[in-house]
């Protein structure tokens, strides 16, 4: 079965299409291009801006992508994301399903964040279930119980910023450029992380949530009160960006944990951008030390926003396809589980 996955919920038009053929997944074609240079000059997403660009790339890209080639299904992000870019995808992929009449999936983008480490393997693995996931992306910070596809219960989130966003932030702050997160963990390489004890906003509240505005607005009197004196130096930037990092890192994995122990799970599921993080990661395999549990991790090309993860979905609920009434499909910013 071939399958088209179409994602523009973002500032990236992303266009794939996968050959599932018994237990094998078969990549055939990942193309996802990036606005991040457009939005760049903007320090960050400009929707107006992002939905046209959309619109000039997508068919372009799917031409790319598809050659002569048919799809059997075509499954595309119905939200959450930004509606004009949303609505760009989910269009353009009705146009298609009807000019083809096959069946059209709408998909979750954040679910299809949550199976991502899937796409790795190159086959359908067998993993453990239940499972708590970790979704950090740039709109979302969210923890999810899974009892399987389609099965899920959100448990802990964000209450202001979500982890990507403060990795932004942090960087617009002390005017490193967009996207942040990769900016601050390249620095934090050469940076002292026990320099500045930034908060570690909410690592002991009873409940499964977050909060990074505070350790945001840290950051800020901390430069506050540095800049003046003279003293934000080459290596001070790269000691608050690994300060930084170290505080919001030790936050999500020590409650990825708590909820893991609440639940009972017997794996962890990481997905979203800042799943790119390489002390994200080992952080989260230090502590499993503690707990053995199987941690699904994507591969570092699939953390970002992209097709095959949306293919991916739309292959685990196929079955659901058919039944869809695809022509009344409308897209949704604020979907959630
Ligand atoms: O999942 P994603 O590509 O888009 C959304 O759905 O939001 O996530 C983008 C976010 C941005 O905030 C970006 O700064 C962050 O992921 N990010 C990182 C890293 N790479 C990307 N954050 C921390 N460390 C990274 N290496
Ligand atoms: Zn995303």
């Amino acid at each position: 079965m071939k399958i088209l996955g179409i994602e523009t919920s973002c500032d990236e038009t992303a266009v794939s299409l996968i050959d599932f053929k018994g237990s094998k997944i078969k990549i055939l074609c990942n193309l996802v291009s990036s606005q991040i240079e457009i939005h760049q000059e903007y320090g960050g997403i400009v929707p107006e801006v992002a939905a046209r660009k959309h619109t000039e790339t997508i068919m372009p890209l799917l031409d790319k992508a598809l050659g002569k080639t048919k799809p059997d299904l075509i499954a595309v992000t119905q939200g959450p994301g930004l509606i004009t870019s949303l609505q760009v995808g989910l269009q353009t992929a009705k146009t298609l399903a009807y000019s083809w009449q096959i069946p059209l999936l709408p998909v979750n983008h954040l679910e299809a964040h949550l199976w991502s480490w899937l796409l790795n393997q190159e086959k359908m693995v067998k993993y453990q279930l239940p499972a708590i996931g970790l979704i950090v992306s740039g709109g979302h910070t969210e923890l999810i119980l899974i009892k399987g596809i389609g099965k899920y219960k959100l448990v802990g989130q964000t209450r202001d910023d979500a982890a990507g966003e403060a990795f932004d932030k942090v960087a617009k702050l002390m005017d490193l450029g967009y996207p942040g997160g990769p900016i601050i963990s390249h620095l934090s390489q050469k940076g002292d992380s026990d320099k500045i004890k930034f908060p570690r906003p909410m690592i002991d509240s009873s409940d499964l949530d977050f909060s990074f505005s505070g350790l945001k607005t840290a950051v800020k009197y901390f430069l506050k009160e540095i800049v003046p004196t003279g003293n934000l130096s080459a290596q001070m930037t790269k000691d608050i960006a690994a300060s930084f990092q170290k505080a919001a890192i030790e936050v999500l994995v020590n409650k990825t944990f708590k909820a893991a122990e609440k639940f009972k799970v017997k794996a962890i599921f990481l997905g979203g951008g800042v799943s790119a993080n390489d002390q994200l990661i080992k952080a989260l395999r230090e502590k499993n030390q503690d707990f053995n549990l199987d941690l699904y991790l994507p591969d570092k090309k699939y953390t970002g926003d992209n097709g095959a993860m949306i293919a991916l979905v739309g292959y685990l609920k196929n079955k659901e396809a058919k039944k869809k009434n695809w022509q009344k499909l409308t897209a949704d910013p604020n979907l959630n589980f």
